[in-house]
């Protein structure tokens, strides 16, 4: 169910006609404290424009603390980034504008499917014995620009998704052009720089409502839609988004901008599996040997680099044995060239969901048998794991 509060008559009955008969208006702040006395269960309360915006975050902070699997949504007429800051930080999950009652709806279904997760997390007897080791995490990678690092990446995830082998979450740390929203056609109502004004307070629940569903089950976490607000993202918030979404996930794929900067370099370092994608051309290559050749001097284990090769059908006259000996290193993967890719770009479609028996999702498919999924390995389940949000703090 969800709890209504708002004090204009027409306001109260806008909100609660667009959540449905599940919802329920409350006269005010404490009869809603003593329905949440009451009703255990209760996973999300909507606090109108006419409640006072104080009275909001102090209810979110309390709640934040004695009760993390309620998701608080609050309404207003205007919606500027100061509120908006100041909101994120006091625990509010989501701000909707008064008249965006799909977003309202998005917004409460979102704190519904979180409370679920929260709660399986809490209530699985198992998770409190099973050591917390975290999702697997997977990043694509490649040094020059459009080798298809987009394509795999989504593609992974959706593959993941697909096979219902265990939650997905897909990270787009291509923070200043990044395009997973584009590729996998999402709307999101908040980024990667929403995480930013939380600062030391994002946990886990108010890190899931920062998070984009598609429809294949999969959770993004996109890039800024201004490309400037890539800076106020450093590594240490970074490192800590990785850390909380290898908590709640069972898998993790990021996507990477084609520059070996510190957040990359970040993410490889937590990652089981990086994949390094190139394509058959010299540049592409020479990039590969250089990325290679830095990962060695700081000492990054081989065992976790897989070199993929990208549009590897492609006639340039260059063999693939001669390419193996430059690198020093084996090609493990080739996913071929198919117009089909573009076309299921552009029509926001992952092709491994469209087009399961196309070569590229069949060579996509292998990788992750192979490589994802370790053998022995099998992730446990998130919600087996250990619930370590309340015992960990991300400090700067
Ligand atoms: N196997 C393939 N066959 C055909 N087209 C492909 C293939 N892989 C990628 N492409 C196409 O190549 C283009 C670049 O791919 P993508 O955006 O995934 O690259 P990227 O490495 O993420 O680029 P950027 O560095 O700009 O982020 C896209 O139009 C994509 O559809
Ligand atoms: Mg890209």
């Amino acid at each position: 169910m969800t709890a209504i509060v708002e004090f204009d008559p027409i306001g109260a009955a806008s909100i609660k006609g667009a959540l449905g008969t599940d919802a329920a208006v409350l006269p005010g702040l404490d009869a809603l404290r003593a329905h949440l006395e009451l009703n255990v269960f209760e996973d999300c309360v909507v606090l109108g424009p006419s409640v006072d915006q104080q009275d909001v975050f102090a209810l979110a902070e309390d709640m934040r603390l004695r009760r993390p699997s309620l998701g608080v949504v609050m309404v207003r007429r205007r919606i500027d980034t100061a509120v908006l800051t100041d909101a994120l930080r006091s625990g509010v999950r989501e701000v909707v504008q008064e008249r965006d009652l799909a977003g309202l709806t998005t917004a409460v279904r979102r704190q519904h499917e979180i409370a679920t997760r929260l709660r399986e997390q809490v209530e699985n007897p198992e998770g409190a014995e099973l050591k917390s080791r975290g999702g697997r995490v997977v990043t694509v990678f490649s040094a020059k620009g459009g080798c298809g690092k987009t394509t795999l990446a989504t593609n992974l995830a959706a593959a993941l998704a697909d096979s219902k082998r265990g939650s997905v979450a897909l990270l787009d740390l291509d923070l200043a052009f990044g395009d997973v929203a584009i590729a996998l056609q999402l709307f999101p109502s908040h980024t990667i720089a929403d995480a930013v004004p939380i600062g030391e307070d994002l946990d886990g629940p108010a890190l899931l409502s920062l998070l984009t569903s598609h429809r294949s089950g999969l959770q993004a976490l996109v890039a800024p839609m201004e490309p400037s607000a890539a800076d106020t993202i450093d590594t240490p918030l970074v490192v800590h988004i990785i850390d909380l979404l290898r908590e709640e996930f069972d898998y993790v794929v990021i996507d990477t901008p084609p520059a070996l900067d510190d957040n990359v370099l970040a993410a490889f370092d937590r990652s089981d599996v990086v994949a390094l994608l190139a394509t058959l051309d010299i540049p592409a290559l020479k990039n590969l040997k250089l990325t290679l050749e830095t990962l060695d001097l700081i000492g990054f284990s081989r065992d976790r680099l897989k070199i993929v090769l990208n549009r590897s059908d492609s006639k340039v006259g260059l063999a693939l044995a001669e390419v193996e000996k430059t690198l020093k290193a084996p090609i493990v993967a080739q996913i071929p060239s198919s117009r089909d890719v573009p076309a299921s770009t552009n029509r926001g479609v992952a092709i491994v969901s469209d087009e399961p028996r196309n070569p590229v999702s069949i060579a996509i498919g292998a990788f992750i048998d192979e490589y994802v999924i370790a053998s022995g390995d099998d992730a446990i389940p998130a919600q087996m794991r250990t619930d370590r949000r309340t015992t960990r703090r991300w400090r700067r």
